[in-house]
């Protein structure tokens, strides 16, 4: 396992967290969350909103939504500088972790199907594919693959 995983602490997201997640999310995505849509996400009382740090540097985020029993990823991106060691395993671990300590039954997610790396994350996992939304993303336009894994 990298060092930098065992450094990593995964936090809830403060407001003064979100100019730094803003400013990764837009590295990170064409059609990049603003800053309100962070904001607004901390006072939902189901909304699961993590930030990823390595002592007081912020390396990642994920944004996830409990209802009924599901859970759904809305949202989680690793610094740029910081990819592809481990840390996007680490924090989708901390979720599942979390998930199956409240219960929940089931977490799906959608992704561009051109995510190469996201999908990677995913199938590692266990995820698999349940269905497809034509055209759902724009800049550029593509299809969104809905991703689904049950919980034991
Ligand atoms: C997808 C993302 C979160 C992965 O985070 P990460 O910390 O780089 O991923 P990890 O290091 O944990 O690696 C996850 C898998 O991707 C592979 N991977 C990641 N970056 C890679 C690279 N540059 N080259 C080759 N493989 C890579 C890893 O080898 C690993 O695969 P494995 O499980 O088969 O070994 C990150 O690339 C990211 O933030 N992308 C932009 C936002 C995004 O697409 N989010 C997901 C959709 S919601």
């Amino acid at each position: 396992m990298p060092d930098l995983v065992e450094k990593l602490t995964i936090k809830n997201m403060q407001p003064e967290d979100v100019d730094e997640v803003v400013a990764i999310e837009k590295q990170s995505f064409s059609d990049p969350w603003s800053k309100e849509n962070f904001l607004a996400e901390l006072d939902l009382p189901f909304s699961w909103v993590w930030v990823a740090k390595i002592k007081n540097q912020l390396t990642g985020y994920c944004c996830c939504w409990e209802i009924e029993g599901e859970l759904q990823i809305a949202n989680l991106a690793v610094h740029p500088k910081f990819r592809n060691q481990e840390l996007g395993r680490k924090i989708l671990q901390e979720i599942l972790n979390r998930a199956c300590q409240r219960k929940v039954k089931k977490v799906t997610l959608e992704v561009r199907e051109s995510n190469q790396f996201g999908l990677k994350l995913y199938y590692a996992f266990g995820f698999t594919e349940i269905g497809r939304r034509k055209r759902y993303y724009q800049k550029p336009v593509e299809d969104g693959l809905i991703l689904a894994k049950i919980l034991e």
